[in-house]
């Protein structure tokens, strides 16, 4: 089965150097515990890691992208060969003078090709490795020329702070909210601007409607109703690092674990089109947000594709962003939607971009 996004983006550069999806949430949805074998798209590595801490049989990372491969196989030598406080630095979620001495120490486990991957990006790397792709520039753009516009560091830093449910609502209505935000936060991420800057315009294909309103309001939700000071996602795009408040597969308390189970990973560069058709069966499948880039007619046929490739009882987790994507009705006896599931997860979805996440279960 041809990938329809494969024919349209550019998969040349690194796109994603940090998964921008909550790795907490996926792995309440998917349970990847022991006996289970996982597919899961690839990008920067860091879910498909989170999986890995779970000990499922075997995970199966894809993608399109070489160069999110190569990202893939970098933190896979790091949580090799460096401690954890070191796989910190690398990234660029703590500070760190001398990444490359740490590149050094990892690249005898890279593969000659992945090697020159990074070999030729040996500035990029000394800015940290979770910085580095066209998303964070778009994310640093905003932070370096845009917010300074709006905001002060120490009402940034205000809002960073632990505070009740209600102080977090006066905060946000009181000193965040102003018409300078509103105003220039809806240029910036307007599909316009994110389509030059940041996303490919392939990917708004199937968007319908205002992309900048709904952030916002998704954003109001993380700052209000979510606690900002939880918050890796957040933390990073408006600081740019993590500040101890880290994300699933950087927190200490999985490292060792993720490290324990690095050789029932594989990562293989392909579309998740073909790579069904090796006819390998699945009990989970963290799918990202790849159907945000296709039609409703693809977005079923790949459906069935992956519940033909099944075990029972397997789950989907997948994200919508702008287009709306879930189990449709001409496939009820194949899929049973958990929407009770899907909506308290949603709920307490760090990564406030997104306008669904869902998770559904094969019969
Ligand atoms: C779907 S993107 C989304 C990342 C993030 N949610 C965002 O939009 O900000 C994540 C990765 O999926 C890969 N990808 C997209 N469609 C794919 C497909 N059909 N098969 C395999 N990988 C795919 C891309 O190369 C990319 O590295």
């Amino acid at each position: 089965m041809p990938s329809e996004v494969a024919e349209r983006a550019d998969f040349s550069t690194i796109r994603y150097a940090q998964c921008w999806e909550d790795a907490d949430i996926l792995v309440s949805a998917l349970e990847p515990g022991p006996g289970k074998t996982c597919l899961s798209i690839a990008s920067a590595g860091d879910n498909t890691l989170a999986l890995l801490a779970r000990s499922p049989e075997r995970v199966l990372a894809l993608d399109l992208s070489r160069a999110q491969l190569a990202c893939v196989e970098l933190r896979v030598a790091a949580y090799r060969c460096l401690e954890h406080y070191e796989l910190l630095q690398l990234v660029g979620s703590s500070p760190c003078k001398e990444r490359h001495g740490l590149y050094q120490r990892c690249r005898t486990y890279l593969s000659t090709d992945v090697q020159s991957f990074w070999d030729q990006r040996n500035s990029l790397i000394e800015q940290g490795i979770g910085s580095i792709g066209k998303f964070e520039r778009y994310f640093r753009i905003f932070r370096t020329y845009v917010l300074p516009l709006i905001h002060s560091r120490t009402v940034i830093s205000n809002l960073l702070e632990t505070k009740p449910h209600d102080a977090r609502l006066s905060f946000y209505e009181d000193c965040w909210n102003n018409k300078r935000w509103k105003f220039l936060f809806q240029l910036f991420f307007s599909r316009q601007v994110m389509s030059a800057l940041g996303r490919s315009p392939a990917f708004f294909r199937y968007v319908e409607g205002s992309v900048a309103e709904r952030i916002l309001l998704r954003t109001r939700y993380a700052m209000t109703e979510l606690d900002p000071a939880v918050n890796p996602y957040l933390q990073w795009i408006l600081t740019g690092t993590h500040h101890n408040v880290l994300p699933f597969a950087l927190r200490e308390e999985n490292f060792e674990s993720i490290r324990h189970n690095l050789d029932r990973l594989e990562w293989r560069c392909s579309s998740i089109e073909d790579a069904l058709d090796r006819g390998e069966r699945f009990d989970c499948f963290n799918l990202s947000d790849i159907f945000e880039y296709m039609s409703e007619d693809s977005y079923e046929r790949l459906l069935r594709r992956l519940v033909s490739r099944s075990n029972p009882g397997a789950r989907l987790a997948y994200w919508n962003m702008l287009a709306p994507r879930g189990r449709p009705k001409s496939m009820a006896a194949l899929l049973d939607p958990l929407e009770e599931l899907s909506t308290t997860l949603f709920a307490e979805d760090k990564a406030f971009f997104y306008s669904a996440f869902v998770v559904e279960r094969v019969r």
